[in-house]
């Protein structure tokens, strides 16, 4: 499959587009909606990136049902609203069985049937959406709104790989007017993904997945959206111009012959008793889940008979969500303390009496920060009410009135003075801060926690309980001093033995030589998460460059901004961490891609590789344009001189297009390297002139199959 960028008639490229389109929908399909992919992640990414690239070359091939549109597109001013094509009603609901069984007498008088067929769906909790078709294609998305009239959504639903955004047509005509009913949330995985990306960012993390889907389906920057994860069920059909289905149960199997996504696990059931039985499975489930459920929904089959029932002007008389005991509990705050983690930050966290919550025993929950608490009015010896999801950290939902509470504690407010060092605090934004970053005991335990972490330097043994030993001991005053350990001072520390000590001291030796990337990362530089770090490294390739760079140098790093440059730069420059970078060196650390290049032919050329290579691996390509002089990185910036393309392009192949970077295949990048091996001066391609116009779908062109929330990065 030809995947350079040589020239092609405008007409094949249209069709092979539109070729992409195809292929990639059907691959959404069959992932999505059958669970049975027939092709790898890296085939799929293959196609996609192809089709990024294409559309970006020539933005006369976009369309708006592209799979690419997933990417994000352009910030919005503010969000529109829209009339609902059919009002959006919400459910009479309970948790008590006998309201259920309630429910089913109705039905059954009006019915006239002993047993009605009911539809038994999972209760998703997150956000109700209106997705309409027009002529197949997704034409707007809106949240339900007053019931009337919602926000309109599209752009950020275009980002979701969930969301179909053209029916398909091959087994059932598509109506030209489809409107349906559907669920967007936030797995919990995402979730605690989103969170963690937020934390290392220094922003502010959300409650609960239900808060995250609600905040990010309501972004005015798609983009934002597009990295997050969100996710779409549909579960019911508003309006189908010239559809008669007879069931609601046919309804599902419509929406999957369309392409649609129906709500899983979805049950056709007989009588009551069976909806019920339904339930007990689902409640046994739902720690399982990859999502949060709070509870099922009952529904009557029969549409002809759910147009007989009607509805209230709230809800419909056909349907009954059956809820979850919630997994929310009250208890009361023994007391408000505080934490201080590794950036300084400090954090409240609630103290409990201990309380069960959907069978784990609760003691400690997070009150986020201190507008929180301001803003729910928390104070020490509370009632309040507690909600767990998943395995996320319980946090303190309300406060709740208490018969007998007597006279409240007076209102919290943060400490002046960080609890563990004393020094004067200060206030960021909402984040009240402990400026002493080198000596506060608690930023360092943090900071050597992290220095341990799996993506971090990856020592095994060198975690929580062991960095606060090390740190009030006094064996470890800096990040430096954990490469001088030894044996005998582990083993003096509670709960080392031979064995431990050996193997932390085996870990430590390895991160001697680990990669620079994660050797950056481990530093805890401000700002700097996992991503930033691999940029940084890629881009300046050895220590000495970056501890070299300019403010300026560093704002030409991919995904660094003017705030985050001054942040690293600052960092760099304090003597403290010219110390510490000094006597770890001394100390023996050498992070991989720290030597100093031999010089040569290529010297100061900077060199990417994407796709397959044929007469050698990239790894080999890599060490032989180094031995020659030149730089291989690993991600596509202004700085790069060449990128080489083979089959298989991955997203890089997008971006290089974008900045006008200049491109070569395999037998030119030969021809570059056997000149400079011979010691020749080879004739490096000149660049082509950049794009009149930057294609924006291509700006963030990671694949969605990989995009995760760290392509929020510069928001
Ligand atoms: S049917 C007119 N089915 O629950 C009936 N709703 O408490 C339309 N929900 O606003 C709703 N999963 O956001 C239906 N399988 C499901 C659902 C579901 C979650 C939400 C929906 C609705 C809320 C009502």
């Amino acid at each position: 499959m030809p995947r350079s960028p040589s020239p092609r008639a405008p007409a094949t490229l249209a069709a092979r587009a539109e070729e992409l389109r195809r292929t990639i929908r059907e691959h959404d399909w069959r992932y999505y909606v059958l669970d049975a992919p027939v092709v790898s992640d890296e085939a799929y990414d293959a196609l996609f990136t192809e089709l990024l690239a294409l559309e970006a070359a020539h933005p006369e091939l976009r369309s708006p049902d592209s799979p690419t549109a997933r990417v994000g597109g352009a910030p919005l001013e503010s969000l529109p609203s829209a009339r609902h094509v059919a009002p959006m009603l919400s459910l009479d609901s309970s948790l008590r069985e006998e309201d259920v069984r309630r429910f089913d007498a109705r039905v059954r008088q009006l019915l006239a049937e002993e047993r009605p067929r009911y539809v038994v769906e999972p209760k998703l909790d997150g956000l109700s959406i209106e997705l309409v078709y027009q002529g197949g294609l997704l034409v707007q998305a809106a949240t339900r709104g007053d019931g009337i009239r919602g926000e309109v959504v599209t752009e950020n639903v275009r980002t979701i790989r969930t969301a179909t955004l053209a029916l398909r047509a091959d087994e059932r005509p598509v109506p030209r007017l489809l409107a349906v009913r559907g669920e967007v949330f936030l797995g919990l995985r995402a979730f605690e993904r989103l969170n963690a990306a937020l934390t290392e960012a220094g922003q502010e993390t959300f409650a609960n997945p239900r808060n995250a889907a609600a905040g990010t389906l309501r972004q005015l920057d798609p983009r934002v959206a597009a990295g997050r994860g969100l996710e779409i069920f549909v579960y019911e059909m508003m309006a189908g111009e010239g559809v008669a289905l007879p069931t609601h149960w046919e309804t599902l199997a419509a929406f999957r012959s369309w392409g649609l996504r129906p709500v899983p696990r979805a049950e056709l059931v007989h009588g009551i008793d069976e909806a019920i039985a339904v339930r007990n499975r689902l409640v046994a489930l739902r720690d399982e889940l990859a999502y949060e459920l709070d509870g099922l929904v009952i529904k009557v089959d029969d549409l002809r008979a759910r147009d007989e029932m009607g509805a209230t002007s709230h809800h419909p008389r056909w349907a009954f969500a059956y809820k979850f005991e919630s997994r929310k509990e009250v208890t009361r705050i023994l007391k408000i303390e505080v934490s201080v983690g590794r950036t300084g930050v400090l954090t409240p966290f609630a103290m409990l009496l201990p309380v069960d919550i959907g069978g784990v025993t609760i003691s400690k929950a997070s009150l986020h920060n201190r507008e929180e608490v301001a803003r729910k009015d928390i104070r020490d010896r509370d009632w309040v009410r507690v909600e767990r999801a998943g395995d996320v950290i319980p946090y303190v939902v309300e406060r709740v009135e208490h018969e007998g509470g007597g006279r409240r504690a007076r209102r919290f407010r943060m400490p002046e003075r960080c609890p563990r060092c004393g020094a004067a605090v200060e206030e960021r934004g909402p984040f009240t801060v402990c400026p002493n970053r080198l000596a506060c005991p608690a930023q360092l335990e943090g900071r050597i926690e992290h220095l341990g972490s799996r993506h971090a330097l990856d020592i095994a043994g060198l975690g929580e309980q062991t960095a606060r030993q090390l740190v009030e001991t006094g064996l470890v005053r800096n990040l430096a001093d954990v490469f001088a350990l030894t044996r005998e001072q582990l083993l003096a520390l509670d709960g080392f033995a031979d064995v431990s000590a050996g193997n932390l001291l085996a870990g430590i030796d390895r991160a001697r030589t680990t990669e620079l990337g994660r050797f950056l990362y481990a530093l805890s530089i401000p700002d700097v998460g996992r991503r930033t770090a691999a940029d940084l490294a890629a881009h300046f390739g050895s220590l000495e460059r970056l501890l070299q760079a300019s403010e300026a140098d560093l704002l030409d790093v991919e995904g660094v901004g003017p705030t985050m440059a001054a942040a690293i730069h600052g960092f760099l420059a304090e003597p403290e961490t010219r110390e510490v970078i000094r006597l770890m060196r001394q100390r023996g650390v050498r992070p991989r891609g720290a030597e100093s290049r031999p010089r040569g032919p290529l010297s100061g050329r900077t060199f990417v590789f994407t796709g397959a290579l044929e007469s050698m691996g990239r790894t080999d390509a890599q060490s032989r344009v180094e031995a020659v002089g030149g730089a291989a990185a690993a991600a596509i910036s202004k700085r790069v001189d060449v990128v080489v393309a083979g089959p298989g392009a991955g997203s890089k192949l997008a971006k290089a297009q974008k900045l006008g970077l200049a491109i070569v295949d395999e037998p030119a990048f030969l021809r570059i390297l056997e000149e400079a091996e011979r010691g020749g001066a080879p004739a490096l391609p000149e660049r082509p002139a950049p794009p009149a116009r930057a294609a924006r779908g291509a700006r963030r062109a990671a694949s969605p199959a990989s995009a995760g929330p760290a392509s929020r990065r510069k928001d």
